[in-house]
């Protein structure tokens, strides 16, 4: 592995491989176990959008591993003031030993990887987010033990989230259903994809995707970048909710996990968000976890 630019370009051995490195550095840490397993690289933080928890998961857990992390906001960078990205890669490919980006384009990534000669992690595009799914699988492996069997409904945008979810769940051997309104399907490509490689349903009925489910999982209905459609997205999504009714049809013991940040009363409701609460923050410090086995498998000479 040479990048983290999308999950389609890991294998389900090198996901596993990075799962079970971060399920070994959480119990380091909660052990109080320190290691340097970095000591003196150096990660530049390139953020176009905001971010509360990949900038402090990645800040944190790349100083717990003894390197140091740079906060680049693109306001502040001359990217923000159209330098080119190949530009870009090639001079901090110089000063660094790894890039996280946060953009809108899924090429502006590829393209750091293309022109840069050091790693590139994709820290969520308007296509993908793998690191939060790989501390989702994480998740779901600790509280359900193995992936085998399960099924994940997806309700909601066809958006970052769920293009990422639907490799991640295919590839672990989860069946995936998702149920979004018309119009705002995940990608295409992935969709005929997890058709071929795996048990995809795609519904407009949230009672079909969401029955029998190990998991459902949500986000928000309008994402970075989409503000001005909120009006529009609100009415498009009305009615594809976690909530209490659809939730009847899933498990008994089903986990209901998002990526944060939430709008109660949109996506979930406040009183199955607060139910499933335990299980959304361990989702949530799992970034930390899952980002330090991304950094250690990049990095570690
Ligand atoms: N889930 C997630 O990526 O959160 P932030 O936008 O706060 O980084
Ligand atoms: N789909 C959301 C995810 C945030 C972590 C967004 O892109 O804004």
């Amino acid at each position: 592995m040479k990048h983290l630019l999308k999950l389609s370009d890991l294998t389900k051995d090198e996901i596993l491989s990075i799962l079970n490195l971060a399920d070994q550095l959480k119990y380091e840490r909660k052990n109080g176990i320190h290691k340097d397993y970095l000591k003196g690289k150096k990660l530049g933080m390139i953020f176009q959008k905001a971010s509360t928890r990949t900038r402090v998961s990645f800040e944190v857990g790349m100083y717990e591993l003894g390197g140091y992390p740079l906060f680049l906001s693109s306001n502040d960078l001359q990217i923000g003031r159209g330098e080119p990205v190949q530009d870009t890669a090639r001079v901090l490919s110089r000063y660094l030993d790894a890039i996280m980006i946060r953009t809108f384009a899924q090429q502006e990534v590829e393209d750091l990887a293309k022109y840069g000669s050091i790693p590139i992690i994709n820290g969520l595009t308007d296509y993908a987010h793998p690191c939060q799914v790989l501390a989702d699988l994480m998740t779901i492996r600790e509280v359900k033990g193995s992936f085998r069997g399960l099924k994940m409904a997806f309700v909601g945008d066809g958006n970052n989230m769920a293009n990422s979810l639907i490799v991640g769940a295919i590839k672990m051997g989860m069946s995936f259903a998702i149920a979004c309104p018309e119009g705002y399907e995940p990608d295409a490509e992935l969709i005929k994809w997890a058709k071929e490689n795996g048990d995809f349903t795609i519904t407009s009925c949230v009672e079909e995707a969401v029955k029998d489910a190990d998991v459902v999982y949500t986000d928000v209905w309008a994402s970075m970048g989409q503000e001005g459609e909120k009006q529009k997205r609100e009415q498009a999504f009305a009615g594809f909710q976690v909530n209490k009714q659809y939730l009847s049809v899933a498990k008994s013991d089903v986990m209901v996990l998002h990526c944060l940040p939430a709008h109660r009363g949109e996506e979930i409701t406040d009183e199955v968000f607060e139910e499933h609460a335990s299980e959304i923050f361990e989702e949530a410090e799992n970034r930390l976890h899952a980002q330090k086995a991304v950094l250690v498998k990049l990095l570690k000479n």
